[in-house]
């Protein structure tokens, strides 16, 4: 720990949007423990996370995750400073878990309590791993529930959005892909490595809202379903032809279409705003023809890539003990008590009760 963190408050930071129970403890941007636990083997059986599944997991898992947590930080609930918690975007009753047990125990302890945003966590996390941010960066959020391109000038308190998915998510579009495949569930990994070896020009599969006049409306935002549903067409062609799907090339050049246009759009966004630096966050920056275009192409374009572990990526306590640091550190005021969740929390808040960007814009 540098000494000029270790009287910085510590913050407690609770994860339960879906699937993952986290809880972590961070004091400035230094991680003392971080710890999870995932309900996905309870849902894999019904290929989707149930939500009702999720909610019970999380209130069982909820007390041993906080105590492993302490335990890994060698450090007392009493000595916590401050409690966020992960109040939205993401599943109703989930987040009711999280933020019923964050405000319990920051009334309880008599700390000030901060309901946060759970994608901007996944960009707050990378300062654990990276050190400051610089001060104008883009942060793009990828996973099975989240394609969102934000501009943030400060973490704690001026995140806007540039771009988000009109339809399916990055992550959930390769999901969708591997069932059409026969794979497994979540097909994302398993999509990713039937790529392996396969031809990614094989099939010129869409780049969703990259045509010139929707590139004017909606220069990065994305759209994946019409790349879906042209996987599913030539998948279909080659079983109504009796052929065996060649499998992987139909991932490869599905992969690549993919990538692409998140690593197009996002590069286009660094230029018009003039940033050089880009935090990638969310469980499929584990992709790795994102992660192979992205490097290639961001050193061509001078821009810095900043990507998490993968244990970081994927939903966890850091990322929001990490944004509550931020917060706390800002001077946020604390959200107050009676916050409901909100499974649709804009991205332009970050913490739950403040005024946001947008309605000062
Ligand atoms: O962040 P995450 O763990 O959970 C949320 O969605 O919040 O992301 C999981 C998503 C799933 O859709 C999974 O299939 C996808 O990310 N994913 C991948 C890879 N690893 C995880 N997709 C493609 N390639 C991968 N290597
Ligand atoms: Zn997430």
């Amino acid at each position: 720990m540098s000494s000029s963190e270790s009287s910085a408050p510590l913050v407690l930071g609770i994860e339960s949007t879906c699937d993952e129970t986290g809880v972590a403890l961070v004091r400035g941007l230094d991680l003392l423990a971080d710890v999870t636990a995932s309900s996905m083997d309870d849902h894999a059986r019904f290929g989707g996370i149930v939500p009702e599944v999720a909610s019970r997991a999380h209130l069982e898992a909820f007390g041993p995750t906080l105590d492993a947590a302490l335990a890994q930080a060698e450090v007392e609930l009493s000595d916590v400073d401050a409690v966020a918690v992960a109040a939205g975007p993401g599943l109703s009753g989930s987040l009711a878990v999280g933020v019923a047990a964050a405000k319990a125990l920051a009334l309880g302890l008599d700390v000030p309590f901060y309901g946060v945003n759970h994608v901007i966590g996944h960009v707050a996390v990378d300062s654990l791993v990276h050190g400051p941010f610089p001060e104008s960066f883009l942060g793009l959020v990828v996973s099975g529930g989240h394609s969102s391109l934000l501009h943030v000038r400060d973490i704690a308190t001026d995140v806007t959005e540039l771009g988000q998915t009109f339809d399916d998510a990055a992550g959930e579009a390769f999901d969708k892909v591997g069932r059409l495949l026969g794979l497994p569930y979540p097909g994302g990994p398993h999509v990713d490595r039937a790529a392996t070896g396969g031809d990614p020009a094989a099939f010129a599969f869409p780049r969703g809202l990259s045509r010139a006049k929707d590139l004017q409306r909606h220069p990065y935002d994305f759209s994946f379903s019409g790349l879906k549903t042209a996987v599913a067409r030539v998948v279909e062609g080659f079983e109504d032809r009796g052929e065996e799907v060649p499998v992987a090339d139909v991932a490869a050049s599905f992969s690549e279409a993919v990538a692409d246009v998140l690593v197009t759009k996002t590069l286009r966004a660094c230029e018009i705003h003039g940033v050089g630096t880009v935090v990638v966050g969310g469980g499929f920056s584990a992709n790795s023809r994102l992660r192979s275009l992205a490097a290639e192409r961001f050193e061509a374009a001078g821009v810095e890539l900043r990507i998490p572990p993968i244990r970081y990526c994927t939903d966890n306590g850091a990322m929001i003990a990490a944004l509550g640091s931020a917060v706390v550190a800002a001077g946020a005021t604390p959200s107050p008590y009676d916050i409901t969740i909100d499974s649709q929390m804009p991205l332009t808040q970050v913490v739950m009760g403040e005024v946001t960007v947008a309605e000062v814009a």
